[in-house]
């Protein structure tokens, strides 16, 4: 689907194209996968496949409750499509229970349920390293206005809710997880991608890793993992 296309920019884990329409870019997933700014570098088999399908049913569902995003429609096992935004360069991480750098930053063991959900905000630049910022940050380096930042943080707990709900009888807890948005024809929509690399999902009964964190921390099982999500996804008998 991507022969002939013009790539705009390639990123650790997907690739984007040019299509026909300025308003849509084809977003190709690869198998690629880094860890601690690009420090830690690998490849998991067929995440490509699995993060562009887990990707598109989060996307399709979210669309039917009402959360604006990117995404019009799968075009391969690897690739969709999406619409054309203009990325807000801030990654906005919603956590539900004490995991990864937080765990590490405020002392709490991994697995601690937090009272409510915990919002953090990060400046999207690698050469920085993705630091921590807050709000004010965010105006005075012009990145959002104050009334974007309130749509994003208020899209960001909705989707919250709704993937709390929609995973419990998965049997899977989502312990975090982190969004991008972006302007479109003067909306602010979720873009990006919605998968294993970007989320902690943990099962429910055993609390077993179901995400990146198998190939952060090399616990093995790393695409099973990715095909387990999935499989759950789509209603289809698990091994776990
Ligand atoms: P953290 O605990 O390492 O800060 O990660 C919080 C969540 O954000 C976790 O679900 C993984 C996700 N994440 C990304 O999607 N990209 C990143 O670069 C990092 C550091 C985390």
């Amino acid at each position: 689907m991507t022969k002939g296309l013009k790539m705009l920019y390639e990123g650790k884990a997907k690739k984007i194209y040019e299509t026909a329409d300025p308003e849509l870019l084809l977003v190709h997933y690869k198998d690629d996968a880094t860890a601690f700014n690009g420090l830690k570098k690998g490849s998991i088999r067929d995440k490509g496949y699995y993060n562009n399908q887990i990707s598109a049913i989060f996307f399709k569902m979210l669309a039917t409750r009402g959360v604006s995003n990117h995404f019009v429609e799968l075009t391969g096992e690897r690739e969709m499509l999406v619409k054309n935004l203009e990325i807000v360069p801030v990654e906005v991480v919603v956590r539900n229970i004490a995991a990864g750098s937080l765990a590490k930053r405020l002392g709490k063991s991994e697995g601690t349920k937090l009272p409510f959900p915990v919002l953090e905000f990060y400046y999207k630049d690698d050469e920085l390293g993705d630091p921590m910022i807050n709000r004010y940050h965010i105006k005075a380096l012009e990145l959002a206005s104050p009334k974007e930042m309130d749509t994003i943080e208020e899209m960001a707990l909705k989707i919250n809710e709704i993937l709390l709900a929609y995973l419990k009888p998965l049997g899977l807890e989502l312990v975090d997880f982190k969004l991008e948005f972006g302007r479109h024809q003067g909306e602010i929509m979720l873009g990006d991608e919605i998968s294993p690399d970007t989320c902690r999902f943990w099962d429910a009964k055993t609390h077993e890793k179901l995400d990146k964190d198998r190939f952060r921390r090399d616990l093995g099982k790393v695409e099973e993992a990715y095909q387990e999500i999935l499989k759950r996804l789509k209603g289809e008998k698990t091994d776990v």
